[in-house]
């Protein structure tokens, strides 16, 4: 498996590396397919790379070809404090002058979200990634499409995505996108499952800060407890996995 680990000395340094990483991505994948699908995360460093490509990226891509698919969602309307595509909308896409830049405005897609039926919310979701991805697919009749990019965050309890640890959706292998209830919220998040990340063709880690370094020491070099430590689940098929890290979060090992 393809395994890069790139560390910087502080969030800021890896929010640069990482946007830098993603849009030479993006345009190896419209060389390649003519479109980009990617998959976001919600979290800290994430959103400074969204903002960086908002005020500094307007040429080298043509965000017109490229498709934004949320990698996990809260289980909450589109203007509540907690829903990443507000996040997202907030820290990139309403800041961009699609008349002045049309090639500035990506495709999105956001979860559309109905009170009280996260399933059908999930179910839903993923019959538009499938539709999304298929039209562009090398493989049509692949069980699981590929996504181009996938985005990720780690928490200080190991979950990526909303892949947290001891939930039901660690189980599956079928589903592309499902609701996931989560004990510790008492809530139900919406999100890519792991069989859907691992077929993706690249892969990024997002992650800084002290308090994330015991789940990186454990997600890279601990024993194997995917239901302790979901972001273990992460072993991309054929695709490549980066991990970008600040110092204060990349382990001895990493260093
Ligand atoms: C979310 C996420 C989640 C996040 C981690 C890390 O919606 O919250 O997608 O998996 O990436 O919790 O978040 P931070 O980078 O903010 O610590």
């Amino acid at each position: 498996m393809y395994h890069q680990t790139i560390v910087k000395p502080n969030a800021e340094e890896v929010a640069i590396a990482a946007t830098e990483w993603l849009i030479e991505t993006i345009i190896e994948c419209l060389a390649a397919r003519g479109s980009c699908s990617i998959a976001l995360s919600g979290g800290s460093t994430p959103k400074r790379l969204y903002q960086i490509i908002a005020e500094k990226e307007t040429e080298s891509v043509d965000w017109s070809r490229v498709t934004l698919i949320m990698g996990d969602e809260r289980n909450v309307p589109h203007d509540h404090v907690d829903s990443n595509y507000r996040m997202v909308r907030e820290a990139w896409l309403d800041r961009l002058d699609p008349v002045a830049f049309p090639k500035s405005m990506p495709q999105v897609l956001p979860v559309v979200i109905h009170d009280n039926a996260p399933e059908r919310a999930a179910a839903e979701y993923e019959k538009s990634i499938r539709e999304s991805l298929l039209k562009d697919a090398d493989d049509e009749d692949a069980e699981i499409p590929a996504i181009d990019i996938v985005l990720l965050g780690l928490g200080d309890d190991a979950h990526t995505a909303s892949l947290f640890p001891e939930t039901e959706a660690l189980n599956e292998s079928h589903r592309l996108f499902v609701a996931n209830f989560v004990p510790k919220f008492s809530a139900y998040r919406l999100t890519l499952t792991a069989p859907m990340i691992n077929a993706s063709r690249n892969i990024a880690f997002l992650v800084c800060g002290p308090s994330k370094r015991p789940a990186v020491d454990v997600v890279l070099h601990g024993p194997r407890h995917p239901d302790e430590y979901p972001a273990q689940l992460i072993e991309p098929k054929l695709g490549r996995l980066w991990w970008f890290l600040d110092t204060a979060a990349a382990s001895e090992v990493v260093k």
